[in-house]
């Protein structure tokens, strides 16, 4: 088939000089009118679901800074782990903020704080990794506590894929440590454990 002369179609016309007046037309719109006329959430909530967004994404700077620290060792599996950990943690943070928009909240993203850069040993910073995960457990029992006590629904269901999740996350980290206490400072056993975290692949998350 032969290709009209029309294809691709011409643009429009660029106006006049002088003629373009869209400077002065009233250009009063929102950008999420969902915020302004039709909220679907609690401030309440929005307020705890912003501070978790944030948590997520110190997260994901935490495990940055381990994958980093264990990069500069010659560690390829551990850091390979640590930065798929990252990527998850930007997932989580990302899935937050787009539940958060859908209903008609406002993100209001505040500045990360500093993470710490420096451990001894795998086994030390998978200990951290296990005692934030239990920390960022907490926060999510007490946020979907928080949006059962307002029968928010909507909220508590979007919350289920991450109550689902932190039990994945403690009992691979859990396994993980295990590991590590049994090679101890074995330097073969510490070999074979990172050419085993150097097979941990990244899959984007499923929402429920
Ligand atoms: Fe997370």
């Amino acid at each position: 088939m032969l290709l009209s002369q029309s294809c691709p179609p011409a643009l429009p016309p660029a106006p006049e000089a002088g003629t373009d007046d869209r400077k002065n037309q009233d250009v009063s719109f929102s950008l999420n009118p969902k915020y302004q006329d039709n909220k679907m959430i609690s401030t309440n909530i929005e307020k705890a679901l912003n501070a978790q967004i944030n948590a997520e994404f110190w997260s994901a700077y935490l495990y940055l800074s381990m994958s980093c620290r264990f990069a500069s060792d010659n560690y390829k599996g551990i850091a390979n782990w640590f930065k798929i950990q990252h990527r998850e943690e930007m997932d989580h943070a990302y899935m937050m903020i787009d539940y958060l928009v859908r209903r008609g909240g406002k993100v209001t993203l505040e500045p990360i704080a500093d993470v710490p850069a420096e451990w001894d040993s795998p086994q030390e910073a998978f200990a951290d990794t296990l005692a934030h995960e239990e920390k960022v457990t907490s926060m999510i029992n007490a946020l979907y506590a928080a949006a059962e006590a307002e029968h928010d629904y909507a909220t508590r269901q979007m919350l289920n894929w991450y109550v689902a999740e932190q039990v994945e996350e403690e009992d691979s980290v859990h396994d993980i440590l295990d590991s590590l206490k049994r090679i101890g400072t074995d330097a073969t056993g510490l070999y074979q454990f990172d050419l085993e975290l150097a097979k941990r692949v990244y899959t984007a998350p499923k929402a429920e």
